[in-house]
């Protein structure tokens, strides 16, 4: 399927220059799961995620003009100024994806330089921040040739385009609410692309905490790729849109009126359905380990101890994203360094909050 309004035909070609552009994309945590979907990147079900703000990526992309035409996608790609050719077959795959919108990209050698604020290897998936950025980067490429291209257009197809790469990071370009995936209550949403969330939010979760517990730093021994494919045939695959559509509907009001215990009800119920999905898919698989449970385990009974408006929820992955307002800040803060921290792998997490999305920066 190709969509007519992304195709970008620029009237002449002979404008070419060479330079830079950098831009920083954050990382994003779904509230309502995004778990399958079918060709090309369009989801079963809608999706909102909080954007985050210290986790992300910065890339640059250096674009040089080809002394001679040709067809091929011409890149090297590099982490921390380390050339990391193992990278080039998802870029490929991406550059391939996109140049029916962006035909330009054949015109050009580009170096991408790229920079994750996260530990790597953490768990944290970088395929979000790190598709958001390139495809913004890319489109500050157009906009050299296409000026006059709106602010709304220009972030729209970026968000299109970061799709491509990874269904996820189409919601990595605003915040602090981005929903992705068409949904008969929220005006404008679209499979095609992330948007700003358009209805009203309570002012305690435009200031919300999600401290990231590394629990278990290794690679996953199933890729958020297959597990998307293992959708297609499940058994409760449409049981699972269908709750999904359902809890998006419900989380309206929860976000509008700032009701932080159903807020807790849909988030958790979301985190633990699509583990479930995982975990009866065919062949079946685990991505929480021990501590995962010990710390879920532990939120419950702080949460019943303390009158913390605290909860959890999990990516494709065993790291614990810890959701809190603000107001409760100082109290979940000590828990986590005094209690939930020996549950991670040295120890170690990192300190998040809500974020308003990505930055060009100047180079
Ligand atoms: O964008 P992908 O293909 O890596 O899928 C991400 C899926 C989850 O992180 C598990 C859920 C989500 O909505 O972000």
């Amino acid at each position: 399927m190709i969509e007519k309004k992304f195709i970008f035909e620029p009237s002449h070609s002979d404008s070419l220059t060479e330079g830079s552009v950098t831009w920083q994309s954050p990382s994003n945590i779904a509230l309502v799961k995004y778990w399958g979907k079918t060709d090309p990147q369009i989801p079963k079900n809608a999706s909102i995620s909080f954007t985050l703000s210290n986790c992300h990526t910065t890339t640059t992309l250096i674009y040089t003009p080809k002394s001679a035409p040709s067809k091929s996608f011409d890149f090297n790609v590099f982490l921390d100024g380390i050339e990391k050719q193992d990278f080039a077959p998802k870029i490929e795959e991406f550059f391939k994806r996109i140049e029916i919108y962006l035909p330009f990209i054949t015109d050009y050698t580009f170096e991408i330089h790229t920079e994750n604020s996260f530990p790597h290897s953490s768990g944290i998936a970088s395929s979000a921040s790190g598709m958001s950025a390139l495809s913004l980067c890319l489109m500050s490429i157009q906009k050299i040739v296409d000026p006059n291209i709106s602010e709304s257009d220009f972030i729209e197809k970026a968000s299109f385009l970061a799709r491509l790469g990874s269904g996820s990071a189409a919601r990595s370009i605003e915040g602090p609410l981005v929903v992705w995936g068409e949904h008969s209550n929220i005006f404008g949403s679209s499979d095609l692309f992330g948007i700003k969330y358009p209805d009203a939010i309570h002012q305690v979760f435009t200031t919300f905490n999600d401290t990231i517990l590394l629990v278990d730093k290794g690679v996953k021994q199933v890729s958020s790729t297959i597990g998307h494919k293992l959708m297609l045939d499940h058994p409760f695959a449409q049981a699972r849109f269908d709750q999904a559509k359902d809890n998006m509907s419900r989380l309206i009001p929860i976000l509008e009126k700032g009701d932080l215990d159903a807020f807790i009800d849909i988030v958790e119920k979301e985190a633990l359905s699509l583990h479930a999905m995982m975990m009866t898919s065919d062949p079946y698989f685990i991505l929480m380990k021990p501590n995962t449970l010990e710390i879920i385990e532990s939120i419950w009974a702080f949460r019943k101890s303390s009158g913390c408006h605290i909860c959890f929820t999990l990516d494709a992955g065993a790291n614990v994203h810890v959701l809190f307002p603000e107001r409760d800040k100082k109290r979940v803060d000590e828990f986590i360094k005094e209690e939930l921290a020996g549950y991670c792998q040295n120890k170690q997490f990192i300190s998040d909050h809500v974020g308003s999305g990505a930055k060009s920066v100047a180079s």
